[in-house]
């Protein structure tokens, strides 16, 4: 067994990869000699980073698809298994959208779009994949939120696309386990510098509310996600599988509620539009 985190030759593929936190998990593989592919809806992103990944010394792929469009999904799966010529031995799913809104100020349509990123997404990514994987050994690591757990104002499309999320991993840790396959769920808590964070607290002092409210009195970096997904998809972590594992400097044990209530107070003061 390694002694240290060494992913060399491994085949990697980080859907949502393409910016935030998603992406240090894909720069985290790369860092430790994984082929990395990924993928997500904007040519841009995508080309960016390849290139970031490449700068890395990855042998880097990819290619855009919405993970609301199962179609579109199977093709993208099709061209990143050509691309490793081998199966897939880790695939984190951490396509998402978000933005706080209560649910009386939301349309059909924009609970639908979070509802259709998040959950089905996370079926399409799921179904596609079975048949790339391999078999035994593969690990799936779907990206989750404390929303999952935790009932938070300006967030209930999030709170049950995740909790979703959550259950489908609980229940493919018991489907695909006879095949080798671990799947668990990372629960990032507040992140540092992210389109998730900056959406759901868009003000210094609600940045400050968050920090304050983390038992180990800081934001969460990216590179702390990567490395709990790297340690929960080596072989030392052989075992876990079906685990719901909070990365959150101890936010989620606070019940994260009352902090979040405040915003949601805050939010309720501040200027719409
Ligand atoms: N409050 C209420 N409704 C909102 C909203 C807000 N802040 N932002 C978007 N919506 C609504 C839109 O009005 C639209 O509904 P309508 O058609 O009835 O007007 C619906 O949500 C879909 O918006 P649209 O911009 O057309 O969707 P999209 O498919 O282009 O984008 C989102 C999906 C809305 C989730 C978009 O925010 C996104 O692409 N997010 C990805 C990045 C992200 O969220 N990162 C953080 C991850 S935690
Ligand atoms: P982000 O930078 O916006 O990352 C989202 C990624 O998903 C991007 O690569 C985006 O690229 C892609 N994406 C969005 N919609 C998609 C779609 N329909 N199809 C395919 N790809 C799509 O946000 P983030 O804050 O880093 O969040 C990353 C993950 O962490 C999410 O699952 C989020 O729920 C979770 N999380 C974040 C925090 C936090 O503090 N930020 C906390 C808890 C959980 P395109 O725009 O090119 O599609």
């Amino acid at each position: 067994m390694a002694t240290q985190l060494d992913f060399t030759g491994k085949n990697v593929f980080v859907v949502g990869g393409t910016s935030g936190i998603n992406l240090g998990v894909a720069c985290g593989f790369a860092k430790w000699g994984a082929n990395v592919a990924v993928a997500s809806r904007k040519q841009d992103k995508v080309d960016a980073a390849v290139e970031q990944l490449k700068a890395l010394g990855a042998n880097a792929f990819g290619t855009t698809f919405d993970v609301r469009d199962n179609e579109q999904v199977a093709a993208g799966f099709a061209k990143v298994s050509d691309f490793f010529t081998e199966t897939i031995d880790i695939l984190i799913s951490g396509a998402a959208g978000n933005f706080p809104a209560k649910v009386n100020d939301m349309s059909a349509n924009a609970i639908r779009s979070v509802i259709e990123i998040d959950l089905l997404g996370t079926y399409h990514v799921m179904q596609n994949s079975f048949q790339y994987l391999t078999k035994p050994g593969a690990s799936v690591v779907n990206i989750s939120a404390p929303q999952a757990f935790l009932p938070m104002s300006y967030q209930s499309h999030v709170c049950s696309a995740k909790a979703g999320v959550d259950m489908v991993t609980r229940t493919l840790a018991m489907e695909w386990g006879s095949a080798g396959v671990r799947v668990n769920s990372i629960v990032p808590g507040p992140i540092a510098n992210t389109e998730g964070m900056d959406r759901l607290a868009p003000t210094p002092q609600l940045q400050e509310a968050v920090t304050q409210s983390v038992p180990l009195g800081r934001q969460g970096t990216v590179e702390d996600i990567a490395n709990s997904a790297g340690i929960i998809c080596s072989e030392f972590s052989a075992y876990i599988t079906g685990a719901i594992l909070p990365v959150d400097g101890g936010w989620s044990q606070t019940g994260a509620t009352v902090v979040m209530d405040k915003l949601a107070n805050m939010m309720d003061k501040m200027p719409k539009g």
